[in-house]
């Protein structure tokens, strides 16, 4: 349903996105995990014809976007990361006039607004204004907004951004429900933990850089097994006894320990251990027998996230 090769985009001397290739099939929920300036937003709008390439191409239900935009824009549903909010519309006023930008018959348009208001549950709000609608609520008419015209494949900048907990959960329960009805989706966000669970695979950008592209269940076995490769410790050192620099030199002779950094100021020393948690002890004792005061002994939890983030950089060089 979406097919990128070697998509490539500037912006003067930026590079933007740099040889990206995805390819994302029927019926996916396609995570796109990416930080600030990524390249999440430029891929979705050269994917909605709304930005060109430099060079490379990319595909929508298999038309190409330099020369099919008007196919491709029938077939998609693009809603940016910010909605463009008309003053004094309601939510009725605001889905009738993308109704009818899509050309619905009038007609037709009362049964589907009501459709997608049920579904994206806005029903009550239907005559309330746009403006006055929390921002959970504006995110939801906004999916609202790309689904009238029914297309099959749905690209989503950051449905999720600026919501709280429980909208959070109410938007992943929508777009769950959008692949239940057999649309691709392509859900861009910063979290990966946000779109883990419910995309079928994912892909990380990082620069314009495509730096993993894969399942789900792959991604998140390869960023366990990272995880629990090592810990990493830090200790508290009081002043009273060994420097932690001194302490250092010791702990880097032995073999359990990978690297050790030492801050003689803050009285701090960090020590990546080659394994897990039986080394522990090994450290506590090597600490003490080197005259170390150890004020606090703290095991770094290693999240998901920076495992994952780690895995992929590490994967690149
Ligand atoms: N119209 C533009 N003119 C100049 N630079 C741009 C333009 N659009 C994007 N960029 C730059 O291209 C890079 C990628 O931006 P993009 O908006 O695609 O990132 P993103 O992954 O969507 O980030 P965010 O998570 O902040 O939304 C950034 O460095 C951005 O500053
Ligand atoms: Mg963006």
């Amino acid at each position: 349903m979406i097919e990128t090769s070697n998509l490539t985009k500037h912006f003067g001397s930026l590079v933007a996105l740099d040889s990206l290739t995805l390819s994302i099939g029927p019926g996916e929920v396609f995570g796109f995990i990416g930080p600030n300036g990524a390249g999440k937003t430029t891929t979705m709008r050269i994917l909605s014809c709304l930005t060109r390439p430099d060079a490379g191409t990319a595909k929508v239900c298999g038309f190409d976007t330099r020369t099919h935009g008007d196919d491709i824009r029938k077939c998609i549903g693009y809603m940016p990361d910010f909605l463009g909010v008309y003053d004094d519309l309601t939510v009725d006023e605001y889905l009738q006039f993308f109704a009818s930008a899509y050309g619905i018959a009038r007609r037709a348009r009362a049964t589907i607004i009501g459709q997608v208001l049920e579904l994206t549950d806005l029903t009550q709000k239907r005559h309330s204004l746009v403006d006055g609608l929390s921002r959970g609520m504006q995110q939801r008419l906004g999916v609202a907004r790309v689904l009238v015209h029914d297309p099959k494949v749905l690209l989503l900048d950051e449905p999720a951004s600026g919501l709280d907990p429980r909208a959070r959960i109410e938007m992943r329960s929508l777009l769950i429900e959008l692949a239940r009805m057999g649309k691709t989706l392509m859900v861009s966000s910063h979290i990966l933990s946000e779109l883990g669970e419910m995309s079928t695979s994912i892909g990380i950008i990082e620069r314009g850089k495509l730096l993993y592209a894969g399942s789900v269940t792959d991604a998140f076995a390869r960023a366990k097994t990272s995880a629990t490769q090592g810990d990493r410790i830090v200790v508290k050192l009081a002043t009273s006894g060994a420097t932690p620099s001194t302490i250092k030199q010791a702990l880097e002779t032995d073999h359990r320990v990978l690297k050790a950094t030492a801050n003689d100021e803050q009285r701090t020393l960090t020590v990546d251990l080659t394994t897990g948690e039986h080394e522990h002890h090994f450290l506590l004792e090597r600490i003490i027998a080197c005259q170390g005061r150890i004020e606090s002994f703290q095991p770094e939890v290693v999240k998901l996230e920076d495992a994952f983030l780690r895995l992929t950089t590490g994967a690149l060089q």
